[in-house]
């Protein structure tokens, strides 16, 4: 690449999201590290000058419109046009259907579908006017449906069905939109689930293994090596997609 481009990483302060935002910085991108705290996405890009990287630290809550469009022309500014976006933000607000408040419904949707939504709307400005641009967005294996996650489940669907259709519409400019659907992956919020269930969590990663055909749990450098291929110029034909990294077909 002769000229850095600008990748947008969402709830890139930790797990899944930091990966691939150090992921990239060594793939010779410009990070824009994007989280609810400013503070924690800053400890992130200091990582990443510290490796020699260029980073830019901006807290915002992706559901929140306002929030999104001046966190974005932020990035634009300091860093340059963002032509590369990973859509990872993500919380859970896990019940059995008929203990789900509408609130668990609310918050799950409005982080993962209206957060993809608006931060998509916001850097395809930038790309369809670059005539180039790679989306990526975080499905997940219960995108197949998955015992007390009702909210979940139908967002991590949902958000294939946005991707595909931005495959489709943005396709024209040069803009490829994929989506990943990792399993069972070691991070803050598996582990939380762990907890919540009254688990061990280091024996509930042995169980989980058993059942993974690769025989071992998934990290987020797992994820962000997905992510780095379909960022890359070289993915420009792979669009609309759908990839399962799960260590299996759908574990
Ligand atoms: P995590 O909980 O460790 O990190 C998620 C990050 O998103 C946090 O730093 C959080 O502050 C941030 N975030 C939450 N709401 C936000 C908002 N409104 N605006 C901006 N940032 C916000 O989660 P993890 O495990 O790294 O997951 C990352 C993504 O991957 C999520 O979309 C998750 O649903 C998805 N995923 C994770 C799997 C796993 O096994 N860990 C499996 C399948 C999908």
């Amino acid at each position: 690449m002769s000229t850095a481009r600008t990748a947008v990483i969402t709830g890139a302060a930790r797990g899944i999201g930091k990966a691939i935002a150090l992921r990239f910085a060594r793939d010779g991108f410009k990070v824009a590290v994007l989280d609810l705290d400013e503070a924690a996405c800053q400890e992130v890009a200091d990582e990443i000058g510290a490796a020699g990287g260029t980073a830019l630290a901006v807290g915002v809550d992706v559901s929140n419109e306002e929030q999104v469009e001046s966190a974005v022309a932020r990035v634009a500014g300091e860093l340059g046009a963002p032509t590369v976006l990973v859509n990872n933000a993500g919380i859970i607000r896990d019940n059995l259907i008929f203990k789900m408040s509408v609130e668990e419904w609310d918050a799950v949707m409005n982080v993962h579908l209206r957060g993809a939504f608006l931060m998509s709307k916001a850097c395809q400005a930038h790309m369809t006017k670059e005539k180039y641009g790679r989306i990526v967005t975080m499905s997940s294996t219960s995108a197949l449906g998955f015992r007390g996650q009702a909210n979940y489940s139908a967002a991590k669907a949902g958000l294939q069905g946005l991707t595909k259709t931005l495959a489709i519409e943005l396709g024209r400019f040069g803009v490829t939109a994929n989506a990943i659907a990792p399993g069972f992956i070691r991070t803050e919020m598996t582990q939380a689930t762990a907890e919540r269930m009254g688990l061990d969590f280091e024996e509930f990663l042995i169980e989980r293994a058993k059942v993974i055909p690769v025989g071992r749990i998934g990290l987020p450098e797992d994820i962000a090596a997905t992510a780095a291929f379909l960022c890359s110029e070289e993915a420009g034909y792979v669009s609309g997609q759908v990839i399962y990294v799960a260590g299996g077909p759908r574990t």
